[in-house]
Parts: structure tokens; C-alpha cells; sequence
């Protein structure tokens, strides 16, 4: 069984299109979702069963919590038990709705399986058109990870959902290629402190405009890392390495390498090397929306390793640095020894 994919242009969505989605979720399937971030694979929040089918699709494990979509603030009501925290509701004004992710205690009607069974839920208000109307059509939040097959890279258009979860799904919505590019900022809260628990297309500075924040090191700060964030994640299926801002390859020795980094910035390579640009280091913007485009593209040319330069830039920097060390499991080589 192949998935159809139905197109839904993000300026003139078809009503037709919107409505079948809002149908297919309300009676329990599995629709993938374009949002400005990443499309999402969506299903009803409220429906164990469907939720225990996007577990299933991805292949992820029960222990990696789900993000529910509402299309307003009105819908929270179902998803967070009680009024916001203040500094929740200065996040949710400010950014609402948009590319963050706010993680409050769960409220009774969601089943502790979305969220691995925590106590707290992560929520989200999209501002995708398509999404949001879609979560408007099926009536219900949506509980939603990235619609790729876990462990891997996100996907940032319809065929990349197609290629990974076509066949084990019920529909695609097209709707182009996502915004962003990079997941949602996800932000949990300790009294009046926002902790940023992944960093994505938000940047903690923008948040600092707004809250006190501080942002949690996901690799040492275990206790308060978000679940499911792992090393393995946003990685591409060739050898992936990541090395620190300005490294000099020269000396490494020859064979069938790509090494990603920037516009105006190519290092002198080995023998057998091949030059990729992730972009200008002066538009990270323009980098987070193709990065994803960029590595999976890397991963095509057969290389037997990719070696991924980090930005070393704050504000997105920070969320692409984080997806390109994750790429390459985490660890960051200094120099050529460490390759
Ligand atoms: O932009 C996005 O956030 C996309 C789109 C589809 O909305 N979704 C997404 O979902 O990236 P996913 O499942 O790939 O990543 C969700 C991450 C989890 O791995 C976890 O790190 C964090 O959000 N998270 C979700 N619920 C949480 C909770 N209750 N407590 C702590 N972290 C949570
Ligand atoms: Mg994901």
C-alpha cells in the first residue's frame, strides 16, 4: 500500500484537502503534517490507540515523549492542567503561535503515553496555515514528532516523509518546503526559570528578550535533558564526524570524504576530499532552512564519511551546532588526530 500525498499549497490551501486530513485524524490515523518547522506525523492526542501508531510507524521507542499541536490557546485547555505559569504565558504571547515548544504538566484527557508517562506534556501552537488548519478540521490536539523514521534526519518536504514512512502511513499533506527547517525551541520551566531543553528555531536570546532562561547542556545535565534527546538523533546513514569552527583538514589523509562547510570558506583538502557549502555563516537563517536538505544530499554522493564544520555562532547557530554534533554522535574533533 503506497500513502498518497495530497497537494495543499500553503497560500491557497484546497478546503477539500483540509477536511479529509481533519477526517483521517479524528478517526484515528496517522497524517504527515507540513509546519514551519519540519513536517510533523500527526495523530489525535486523545486516542491511545493512535498515538501507540506513531510510536509504531517511526519505529521509536516509548520512552521519547510526543509534542501536541493545538491551533489555538483555547485548546490547551485539554493538554495543560491548569492556568499557565507566568512565564509560560509571556513565552506563549510572544511566540504563539510559532516555533516553540512549552513543557507544562499534562492534563488527565491525554494519555500518559504521549509523554512517555511524565507528568509534563510538551505543547505547541504551529504557525503553519496548513497545519493550523488542519488541527481546526480534526477538532482535536495533535500529537506530532518529526515524520521521519527514528534516529534520522528531519524531514523538510513531502518526499522525504515519502521516502521514509510512504506505505506505513495514511496520507501526506504537501505543502512545500518548511520554513524553518529546524524543530521548535522546546522550553520546560523551574518557578519563574525557563530551561531550554532543546534549542531550535527559537534562539535563547529571543527568549532572554522575554523570561529569565537558561539553557540546560543536554550531555551533562542528564537529570533535566528532555527524553528522547539523544546522541543518535538527526543523523544522516553515512559516517557522519563534526568538527569545531575553523578546522583544518590539510593533513588528514586522502580517500572519498565530504566535508560540509561555508560559503567563502573552503580549507585546503586532502586528496580525494570534496568541498560542500552548508551556506554563509552570515545567514544562519538560510543555513537551518536547508541543513536538513544539505545532509540528506551529502548523504546521496556515496562518501564513505561525511565531516561536518560547526557555525561556532550563538542565537540559530546554537540549534544548527547542536543538529550537526548530534549528526556526528556527539563527539567534536579538535584536530586531525581526533578525526
Ligand atoms: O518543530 C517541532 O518540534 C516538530 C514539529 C513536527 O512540531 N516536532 C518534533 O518532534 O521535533 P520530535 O518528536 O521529533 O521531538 C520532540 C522532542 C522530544 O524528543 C523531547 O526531546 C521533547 O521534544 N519533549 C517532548 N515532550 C517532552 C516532555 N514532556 N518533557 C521533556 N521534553 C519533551
Ligand atoms: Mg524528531
Amino acid at each position: 500500500m503506497s500513502t498518497p500525498i495530497l497537494l495543499c499549497p500553503t497560500d491557497t490551501p484546497d478546503p477539500s484537502v483540509i477536511k479529509r486530513a481533519g477526517r483521517v485524524l479524528r478517526d484515528g490515523g496517522l497524517v504527515a503534517i507540513p509546519t514551519e518547522t519540519v513536517y510533523g506525523l500527526g495523530a489525535n492526542a486523545l486516542d491511545p490507540r493512535a498515538v501507540a501508531s506513531i510510536f509504531a510507524a517511526k519505529g521509536r521507542p516509548s520512552t521519547d515523549p510526543l509534542i501536541v499541536h493545538v491551533d489555538d490557546l483555547a485548546m490547551t485547555a485539554c493538554v495543560v492542567d491548569g492556568p499557565f505559569p507566568a512565564p509560560a504565558n509571556a513565552l506563549a504571547e510572544a511566540f504563539w503561535p510559532g516555533p516553540l515548544t512549552l513543557v507544562l504538566p499534562r492534563h488527565a484527557s491525554v494519555p500518559a503515553a504521549v509523554s512517555s508517562g511524565l507528568p509534563h506534556v510538551g505543547v505547541r501552537c504551529p504557525s503553519h496555515p496548513t497545519a493550523k488548519a488542519i488541527i481546526s478540521a480534526a477538532g482535536v490536539p495533535i500529537a506530532a514528532p518529526s515524520a521521519n523514521r527514528f534516529g534520522r534526519v528531519s524531514p523538510t518536504r513531502a518526499a522525504h516523509v515519502a521516502a521514509e514512512l510512504g506505505g506505513r502511513i495514511d496520507l501526506i499533506i504537501d505543502s512545500g518546503p518548511c520554513e524553518k527547517g529546524l524543530e521548535s525551541t522546546v522550553v520546560s520551566f523551574d518557578g519563574d526559570m525557563a530551561l531550554v531543553l532543546r534549542h531550535g528555531a527559537i534562539p535563547l536570546e529571543s527568549i532572554a528578550h522575554h523570561v529569565t532562561v537558561r539553557s540546560v547542556d543536554t550531555t551533562t545535565d542528564v537529570a533535566r535533558a528532555s527524553p528522547g534527546h539523544d546522541e543518535r538523533h538527526y543523523s544522516p546513514g553515512t559516517p557522519t564526524t563534526t568538527v569545531i569552527a575553523g578546522f583544518d583538514p590539510s593533513r588528514a589523509p586522502a580517500g572519498p570524504v565530504l566535508y560540509l562547510g561555508y560559503e567563502g570558506e573552503e580549507p585546503v583538502l586532502p586528496e580525494g576530499w570534496r568541498f560542500a557549502s552548508l551556506g554563509s555563516r552570515l545567514d544562519l537563517t538560510a543555513i537551518a532552512h536547508s541543513l536538513y536538505d544539505a545532509l540528506r544530499a551529502a548523504d546521496t554522493g556515496a562518501p564513505v564519511r561525511i565531516i561536518a564544520e560547526l557555525t561556532g555562532e550563538s542565537g540559530l547557530g546554537r540549534a544548527i551546532d547542536d543538529r550537526l554534533t548530534r549528526a556526528g554522535s556527539s563527539r567534536v574533533a579538535k584536530s586531525v588526530a581526533d578525526l
